[in-house]
């Protein structure tokens, strides 16, 4: 199906099947947590665009949806530990619910940015949820209030998340294979 990208996969990590399921207790837990309130739902774009779909339909709460782009990459694997706004929100978030949308919480050094900045703002509350959590790379004192799968340290593609802006449309978790690094 997704053969011209696939080939470069080098074994599945967490499949289709096991992420939709847990999608749905994500957005279970979510509802319980904020019952009674209206969160605003703030993806962290590109990574989160697919987990965001899938979690706001498991969602039962009335939410809005903003993106913002943030960049601490330039380009490889790793993490340069600087972070900008790319992209900003246009509405205020002060007094809201936050429910920030992350797909992988690695060092930490964009989470760890973007809480602290969305307090400054004025937040109410902030929930962190992110797809996946790689501890083991932690460098900042950042952690997700709920998370998708715990994972090894290896660098993981699909389910929007990238490699060099590829491999996004892949419909699970998996491991590319060393060929297909240009680092
Ligand atoms: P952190 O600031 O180091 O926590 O990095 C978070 C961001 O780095 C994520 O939102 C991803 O965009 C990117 N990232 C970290 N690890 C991976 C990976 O294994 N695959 C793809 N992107 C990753
Ligand atoms: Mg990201």
């Amino acid at each position: 199906m997704h053969n011209e990208v696939e080939k470069d996969i080098l074994k599945v990590l967490v499949s289709e099947e096991e992420i939709q399921r847990r999608v749905s207790e994500l957005g279970e837990a979510l509802a319980q947590k904020l019952a009674g309130k209206e969160p605003l739902f703030l993806g962290v774009l590109k990574g989160c665009f697919v987990f965001m779909a899938d979690l706001v339909r498991a969602c039962p709460l009335k939410c809005d949806v903003e993106f913002m782009a943030l960049s601490s990459y330039r380009g490889g694997t790793v993490s340069s530990g600087r972070v900008e706004i790319t992209q900003d929100l246009h509405s205020s978030v002060a007094g809201r619910d936050l429910v920030i949308v992350e797909d992988i919480l690695d060092s930490g050094a964009t989470l760890a940015f973007l809480k602290e900045t969305l307090l400054e703002r004025g937040a109410a509350s902030i929930t962190i949820v992110t797809l996946l959590d790689k501890p083991s790379r932690r460098t900042k004192a950042v952690a997700a209030d709920l998370a998708g799968f715990t994972i090894p340290d290896a660098f993981v593609v699909g389910y929007g998340l990238d490699y060099d802006q590829k491999y996004r449309n892949i419909p699970y978790i998996g491991v590319l294979k060393p060929e297909a690094y240009s680092v």
